[in-house]
């Protein structure tokens, strides 16, 4: 799909459907009546007997050969334009896209300034339109057969956003080229964590990551069974006992030139599939544990998405990939094993095998010498029982670092909500036979996952724990995503990274 913008007033190409925003209780628009006289008469008649009023989220829709841009016209209500807010110009951009699909429209023109008003400026329209032309429009029909194959056809071919203010035209571009970016690495995350299990498997995401070094300016350095035997990585050996694809732990690096920030770490957790080992996990839903990779995909398509906008930091994405299968040799409740970092644990539960892996990977960090380290993981069940999937939870040592996050989370609409990590939730974890133990009983579970990393994270290093279990599926369909992986962390990464360099 091509996103344009168009100043206007230029000459125009008809287009199969075109679409303004209406915000409620507001004059009709004076440029919409300028262009389309007829469509102009039947909006207001619509509007005088109180068929549409502008309230959020209804539409109204003229259809009319007489129209001289396009036989449809859509004018989607906005609400109040004091409540305006960039969530709502989001749930529009996608609505409007939505609507395009089912029409089947290959062109659509968006009449952008309609879209502007309340908090949501021009450039906020323009981001958001660039964005969600690509979310709302994303299908996973790869597995689907050909003859089935309506879906892939509704994609419309080009987006086009009209808007009449000039002086904005920069700034405009780089809202659409920032959102463009970022939508695609979010679809990268999406497509990867789609893939069944049985098609992403460690080698598989290798794959990935070395044609992703291949094409862009990324480096790829891939530790295999071998080496995280040598290195003594026990934590990722032990989950993989169970399968029978070898693990891997994949490190890609962006922007080594870039001294200046010093280095992010982003840590990401790759099981590729959890049954739940011996501890296994009940049938219902199991198959919704393919987005167990969900961190892996994010961090990876963050730096995908940061080689795109060539923003200058220093980025390292580590992720550690396994399976948690019940094959070859799996390890049993009751094991004890010894981490990269030397700490002992005793593996009280095989399905609590996400810390397991993080913990090496994060330990292994420390050659980095990192000046911040964000982890991402479909960690706990206990988090989306929490959050549901309104909100990412977040942990972490720094408040400043918690604060940043935060922010991103804020501006971006992948908000993170702060839980506590209180030392006295240490009893919870320690050991009897062992240091450690990989589970902290029936309470406060989020927590105790995230103190257990605490025990791994390089001395003195700014870390943030985002537990993404909530939010990283989408069980029905919404204005952003059909059912399936959403690609949470990739847009709240790049806010954060592009705000470090600002
Ligand atoms: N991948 C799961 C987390 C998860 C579980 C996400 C259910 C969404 C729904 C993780 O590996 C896991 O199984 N965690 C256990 C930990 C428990 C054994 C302490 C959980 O949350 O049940
Ligand atoms: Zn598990
Ligand atoms: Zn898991």
């Amino acid at each position: 799909m091509d996103v344009r913008l168009i100043a206007a007033p230029r000459k125009r190409t008809p287009a199969d459907l075109i679409v303004f925003g209406f915000f409620e209780g507001s004059p009709f628009l004076k440029e919409s009546e300028a262009l389309e006289p007829d469509f102009a008469k039947s909006i207001r008649a619509a509007l005088e007997k109180k068929r549409f009023s502008g309230k959020f989220g209804e539409t109204v829709s003229v259809y009319c050969d007489k129209l001289h841009e396009a036989p449809e016209a859509v004018v989607i209500g906005l609400g109040k334009k004091t409540n305006f807010r960039t969530l709502c110009v989001r749930k529009s951009a996608g609505t409007v896209i939505q609507m395009a699909q089912c029409r089947k429209a290959e062109q659509v023109r968006v009449f952008l300034d309609s879209f502007s008003g309340g908090e949501v400026t021009l450039q906020n329209a323009a981001e958001a339109f660039g964005e969600l032309s690509h979310l709302a429009a994303y299908r996973f029909d790869q597995y689907k057969s050909q003859s089935g194959d309506e879906e892939k056809k509704k994609t419309p071919e080009t987006v086009e956003l009209l808007f009449s203010k000039s002086a904005a035209e920069s700034s405009l571009k780089k809202a659409v080229e920032w959102a463009e970016i970022v939508a695609s690495g979010t679809l990268m995350a999406r497509n990867l964590i789609n893939e069944p299990g049985n098609a992403m498997t460690a080698s598989k995401m290798v794959k990935v990551a070395e044609e992703l070094a291949e094409e862009k300016a990324v480096t790829c350095k891939v530790l295999e069974q071998k080496e995280l035997e040598e290195l003594k990585m026990g934590g990722i050996l032990a989950v993989n006992q169970g399968s029978i694809h070898p693990p891997a732990l994949i490190i890609l690096e962006y922007g080594a030139r870039y001294k200046k920030t010093g280095i992010l770490c982003l840590v990401g957790k790759g099981v590729t599939f959890d049954t739940g080992g011996i501890s296994i996990k009940p049938a219902k839903d199991m198959e919704k544990m393919k987005y167990d990779m969900s961190g892996s995909a994010a961090v990876i398509a963050t730096l995908s998405a940061l080689a795109d906008a060539k923003l200058p930091v220093h980025v390292i994405g580590l992720m550690p990939m396994v399976e948690n299968n019940v094959a070859n040799n799996p390890i049993r409740p009751g094991d004890i094993i010894r981490m990269y970092n030397g700490k002992t644990v005793e593996v009280l539960n095989t399905d609590a095998e996400g810390r397991l892996i993080l913990a090496d990977a994060l330990a292994y960090t420390e050659r980095y010498k990192p000046r911040a380290i964000i982890d991402l993981a479909t960690l706990t069940g206990m988090c989306a029982a929490t959050f549901g999937d309104k909100a990412i939870g977040m942990l972490g040592n720094d408040e400043r670092l918690l604060a940043r996050v935060r922010k991103a989370g804020e501006i971006t609409g992948q908000r993170c909500w702060e839980l506590p990590l209180w030392d006295e939730y240490r009893d919870q974890i320690k050991g009897h036979h062992s240091d450690l133990l990989n589970i902290g009983g029936p309470y406060g579970g989020t927590i105790t996952a995230a103190m257990f990393l605490k025990e791994f994270v390089p001395a003195k290093t700014p870390w943030v724990h985002l537990d993404i279990a909530g939010t990283a599926w989408c069980d029905s369909p919404r204005y952003d995503c059909v059912k399936g992986a959403t690609g949470v962390g990739v847009k709240l990464l790049m806010q954060f990274i592009a705000e470090s360099v600002r």
